[in-house]
């Protein structure tokens, strides 16, 4: 069985791609933050579709944390899946501000980068010595990254800078045979940035050419079909997915 660690599991994209993965058999660890409710119910949803899953506490963008979590990883994998290492690591937790470049806080800058790119960086160097050869890594990044959208300048910088350390993982943890790729949501249905009200998601959908906004499902299939054998030629992409978002 193949285990995957996905980062803010408790609801949104990470919880959706926590089923998705746990319906094609792999095993799952999520993390939450604010919501360990979420994350009992992604699990308890998981087991009760014959799955094995765990949920872990996790603040990205405390990266002094990140030793104490490796840890918790470690007992994890012993105690539920009687394993040393796991295959896969999705770095999905984010958060979204809209605030233009003129009023932009330093505190602002600094916790997006914390949780965006210092954090995923910091994340995956730290699990990496638990991360079985042959396993994949795939960071969240986003389609403001292609497409600039007034109020999102920080956020979608490191997500670029997030897009770029995906190519480098690729480079670097080529020779283990890990494979490194990024997932670009187009607008999707879930909370971030405070959710959708009827007119942005109005606006949203004529943005893009299949007539509506995603679903978390939408992204969270991709997910696992990203880290699946299937895709296992595919290496330091970053791979849209939008449904046609202002093309
Ligand atoms: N939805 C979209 O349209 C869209 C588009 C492009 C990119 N994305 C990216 O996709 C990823 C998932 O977003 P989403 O739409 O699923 O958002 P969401 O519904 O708001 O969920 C965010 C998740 O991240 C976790 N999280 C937030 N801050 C965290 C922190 N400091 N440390 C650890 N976990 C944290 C949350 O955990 P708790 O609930 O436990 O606090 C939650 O599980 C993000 O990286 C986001 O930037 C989303």
């Amino acid at each position: 069985m193949k285990i995957v660690i996905i980062t803010g599991g408790s609801r949104g994209l990470g919880r959706s791609a926590a089923l998705q993965c746990a319906s094609r058999g792999m095993g799952v660890v999520l993390t939450y933050n604010s919501h360990p409710a979420g994350a009992e119910a992604a699990v308890a949803e998981i087991e009760k579709a014959g799955g094995k899953a765990a949920a872990l506490a996790l603040d990205v963008g405390k990266s002094a944390s990140f030793s104490v979590f490796r840890d918790q990883v470690t007992e994890t994998l012993g105690r539920v899946w009687g394993r040393k290492n796991f295959d896969y690591l999705v770095n999905n937790a984010g958060y979204g501000l809209f605030e233009p470049i003129t009023t932009v806080s330093e505190a602002q800058f600094d916790g997006l980068f914390n949780v965006h790119l210092k954090g995923p960086f910091f994340l995956t160097q730290t699990l990496l010595p638990l991360m079985a050869d042959g396993g994949a890594i795939l960071n969240l990044t986003s389609a403001t990254t292609r497409v600039a959208t007034a109020g999102v300048a920080p956020y979608a910088s490191f997500k670029g800078g997030l897009e770029v350390l995906t190519r480098y993982m690729a480079k670097e943890f080529g020779e283990r045979g890990i494979r490194a790729n990024s997932i670009a949501p187009g607008a999707i249905r879930t909370e971030l940035g405070g959710g959708l009200n009827d007119e942005f998601e109005a606006m949203l959908s004529a943005q893009t050419a299949l007539g509506r906004v995603g679903e978390p499902d939408d992204v969270g299939r991709v997910v696992a079909s990203l880290l699946s054998e299937e895709s296992a030629w595919i290496n330091a992409q970053n791979v849209e997915v939008g449904g046609g978002y202002i093309i």
